[in-house]
């Protein structure tokens, strides 16, 4: 049992060096230190799909396709939401670190892989409030209270939108909209765990022992699955769960409590969600809403089963049924539904448990 207490990290949740990426976030200089917040940023199952080129006044984004998570994400829709999550969290480090930037999305005409040229220039310092958020921003999967979120605090993440063209916040509080998206969240999380290779890329990037966290420093990882300090450390002590195991505990999450403690539900919305540039702007909204719930006091969970259920059935030529009710759920015509999530004020601090992060050293060409 000790054995296993220490190969399964029991004592050590955020410990380590697979952690060091939230300490050192801001210690950087010249346009590393950029890079340095931009690793801390939201991203789909913790893949990282990120690589970073940078020279002293430039700084260039690809997508690392060598991480992509398969069939949870058959048309790169979250990868690249992920890499603008990344992007919004290095604009906000450059004023913070005397930087003018200015970004061309998706530079190289026919070469997607490189999601964002960002030139620097020397600029006023200013660090502004999402950015003292960055380390304190994280995927929080416990209960929240059940308290509604005021109209008044909603309208001012609806506003986060301006200076992003094309991307739109969506918010669903009453009782009859959150009964029909929970009912569509448990259903699509049934769906992807009863789709073979949906279930095994979703296990692929689960680690479940000290020395795969350690090693890997990317994945999904106990700690931040919004158990109780208690459960998590004899979670930690029983065999590592197998994958039927693991897609069980997360269907029933979603029922149990994810979609019974959202206190209202979001969705960013673009134009058309296959379009690379749009995808980028919408992950960077998501992210500027994300830091704001960090320094405001609430907690946000990214719930996206949905799109990744309707993105499946596409890939298959299977009879749609996620694709239209999740577009139902946009009230305007000409607008998509691009990623979802939850926001509720938490209960207590255990939501609030890092994730590993490969540092900037790592992530640069
Ligand atoms: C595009 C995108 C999709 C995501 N989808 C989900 C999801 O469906 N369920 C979930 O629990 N977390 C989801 N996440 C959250 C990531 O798992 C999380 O950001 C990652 O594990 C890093 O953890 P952190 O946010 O606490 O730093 C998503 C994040 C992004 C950016």
């Amino acid at each position: 049992m000790s054995y296993r207490a220490y190969d399964r990290g029991v004592l050590e949740a955020g410990a380590g060096g697979a952690y060091d990426a939230w300490r050192d976030w801001d210690k950087g200089k010249g346009s590393l230190a950029l890079v340095s917040a931009a690793v801390l940023a939201a991203n789909p199952h913790n893949s990282q799909a990120w690589v970073f080129r940078t020279t002293p006044t430039r700084i260039d984004l690809f997508a690392d396709r060598t991480r992509m998570t398969g069939a949870l994400d058959p048309f790169d829709r979250e990868m690249y939401v992920g890499l603008g999550c990344a992007l919004e969290n290095l604009l906000q480090a450059a004023p913070a670190n005397g930087y003018r930037a200015q970004v061309t999305l998706l530079p190289t005409p026919g070469q997607p892989v490189h999601a964002a040229r960002i030139d620097l220039a020397p600029g006023p310092r200013r660090r502004a409030a999402l950015y003292r958020a960055i380390p304190d921003r994280h995927t929080d999967r416990t209960a929240y209270r059940q308290r509604a979120v005021p109209a008044v605090v909603l309208a001012q993440m609806t506003a986060l939108a301006a200076g992003l063209p094309g991307t739109r916040l969506y918010w669903y509080t009453d009782d009859a909209d959150r009964g029909r998206i929970g009912t569509l969240m448990v259903d699509a999380a049934r769906a992807i765990t009863s789709d073979e290779q949906q279930s095994r890329d979703g296990f692929r990037l689960f680690r479940s022992s000290w020395d795969d966290i350690q090693k890997f420093k990317d994945g999904l990882t106990l700690d931040t699955q919004g158990l109780s300090e208690l459960t998590t450390a004899l979670a930690k002590m029983l065999p590592a769960s197998d994958r039927r195991s693991g897609d069980r505990f997360w269907v029933d999450a979603t029922r149990r409590t994810h979609t019974k403690a959202a206190a209202a539900y979001g969705i960013v919305a673009v134009p058309d969600v296959s379009d690379n540039r749009q995808r980028l702007l919408g992950g960077r909204l998501l992210e500027r809403v994300h830091l704001w719930t960090a320094r405001n006091g609430l907690s946000l969970h990214h719930m996206n089963q949905m799109t990744e259920r309707a993105d499946r059935e596409r890939q298959l030529g299977l009879s749609p049924r996620f694709g239209p009710a999740v577009q139902a759920l946009v009230p305007d015509r000409g607008w998509q539904p691009l990623v979802a999530f939850r926001i509720g004020y938490p209960t207590g601090d255990n939501g609030r448990r890092r994730s590993p992060r490969r540092p900037a050293k790592d992530v640069v060409a």
